[in-house]
């Protein structure tokens, strides 16, 4: 009987196409796909390390499911992406239920790692690479609806954001061969699948040098754009300090590259901006978003923020609301700072915000971030957009569930449409997190 292996996946969107990848490695190497963790004689975790709150999710989550290697001793548990590179043995030495550790480069290692771990061996393998893209590799696709998908353009990444931990767990940037990424996508858009998101830690900076022939992201794009009209296109992560005006006027070329950026800014201070090793001033930004606003003027925007970074004061956290207010954000991830281990920060600054004036911080910019959704929302209403359908609502079979090219989610009647294809929506009114319309022939 062939062994089940169950994967449960945390963090980025990178992650969830890394859990594709190795799940196609383990089929291949004759294990089967369970939804079920119950029947699973291999459980691997894939990990995030952004922030500590993230990893005692994990700690939780091994707790949780001790039971099942009480119940069945021939079950093994892994680790792997981001806390398992990070952690390496040590995760092992801390908690006596890890029997793998697997780093985001040593994927294709994982079948020889688990034989090891059955022979009785704990198996660690966490070498980080300059090469991996696991380009020749067709993931598994885990989602549940068919219609959209992740396709991985690069790994790793070369900015030294001083907080953070990702270059660190993730390597040195590489881009991958832009032939495999269009045969994936192709291959996606003939199987039935109608979005792709590109994903990449900074993908302006996409990078690949053909015999002669140089292929940076924007023409990566549009190559992946002109694969098919009725083929959604959107990307992630954008830095502002590499966006241009080239990248735009291909975004602006192309109806069915979505319109919509995430462009995260971090801070509005320009004091905090620099310690934060991020490249660019408050006032590069806002230059970013008037180019964004002139080249692509149906365009939303999208950002992440981080409160309470070394040294931050009250002005520098006022600074941050009036970006965000100038900006008009459509949408904020919005996060207390969390000191990760190794980073510049770390090493070189005092967590010296206190966790409560954090908290505050955040609420103050949480509150904010809602009215200026809201107002992008309302602005939305007595407009038609162009949705593809994901599939049914969450709260009603008779209505259907979609998104705008500006990533906004959309609920209408069902009629006779089903989810892959594309109907025009009346927008009708908005509540806190979706559009609500119905289809209309205009
Ligand atoms: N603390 C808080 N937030 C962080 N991010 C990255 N590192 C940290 C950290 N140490 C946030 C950034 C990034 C997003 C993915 O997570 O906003 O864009
Ligand atoms: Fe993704 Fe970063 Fe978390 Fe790794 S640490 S899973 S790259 S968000």
């Amino acid at each position: 009987m062939s062994k089940k292996v169950y994967i449960e996946t945390y963090g980025c969107q990178m992650n969830v196409a890394d859990s594709e990848v190795v799940m196609s490695i383990l089929l291949k190497a004759g294990y089967e796909s369970t939804d079920n963790i119950n029947e699973a004689g291999l459980i691997l975790i894939n990990t995030c390390s952004i922030r500590d709150n993230a990893e005692q999710r994990i700690w939780g989550r091994l707790t949780a499911i001790s039971h099942l290697k009480k119940r069945n001793n021939e079950l093994k548990i892994g680790i792997i992406g981001c806390m398992a590179e990070r952690l390496k043995e040590k995760l092992i030495e801390t908690d006596q239920l890890v029997d793998i550790v697997v780093g985001p480069d040593a994927y294709r290692e994982l079948p020889l790692l688990v034989n090891e771990a059955e022979a009785g061996h704990k198996a660690v393998n966490v070498l980080l690479s300059r090469e991996e893209t696991y380009a020749d590799i067709s993931p598994v696709r885990m989602d549940k609806n068919g219609v959209s998908s992740f396709v991985s353009i690069m790994r790793g990444c070369n900015n030294m954001c001083a907080y953070c931990v990702v270059p660190y767990v993730r390597g040195a940037e590489r881009s991958r061969n832009p032939g495999s990424i269009v045969k994936e996508t192709r291959e996606l858009f003939e199987k039935g699948y109608r979005e792709v998101t590109l994903l990449g830690q900074n993908v302006d900076s996409y990078k690949w040098t053909n015999d002669n022939e140089n292929i940076g992201f924007a023409k990566l794009l549009e190559k992946i754009a002109s694969i098919d009209p009725l083929l959604r296109v959107r990307f992630s992560t954008s830095h502002p300090k590499d966006i241009s005006d080239d990248l735009l006027h291909t975004i602006a070329r192309h109806d069915n590259i979505c319109k919509h950026i995430h462009l995260p800014a971090q801070s509005g201070s320009s004091r905090i901006l620099k310690l934060m090793n991020r490249e660019y001033t408050r006032e590069w930004y806002m230059d970013r978003v008037d180019a964004i606003r002139t080249i692509v003027p149906q365009c939303a925007l999208s950002t992440d923020m981080i409160t309470g970074f070394c040294t931050e004061t009250e002005e520098d956290h006022k600074e941050s609301l009036s970006l965000m207010e100038w900006a008009g954000f459509d949408f904020a991830y919005m996060f207390k700072y969390s000191q990760r281990p190794g980073t510049k920060a770390a090493r070189k600054f005092k967590d010296d915000v206190p966790e409560t004036i954090k908290s505050e911080r955040l609420s103050e910019m949480i509150s904010l971030q809602n009215k200026v959704s809201a107002k992008s929302k309302k602005k939305d209403v007595g407009k038609v957009f162009e949705v593809l359908i994901e599939g049914s609502s969450k709260r009603s079979s008779e209505h259907l569930s979609g998104r705008t090219s500006q990533n906004k989610v959309v609920v209408f009647p069902k009629d006779d449409h089903d989810k892959g294809e594309y109907v025009r929506v009346n927008i009708e009114r908005s509540t806190s997190a979706t559009l609500i319309g119905k289809i209309t022939g205009q």
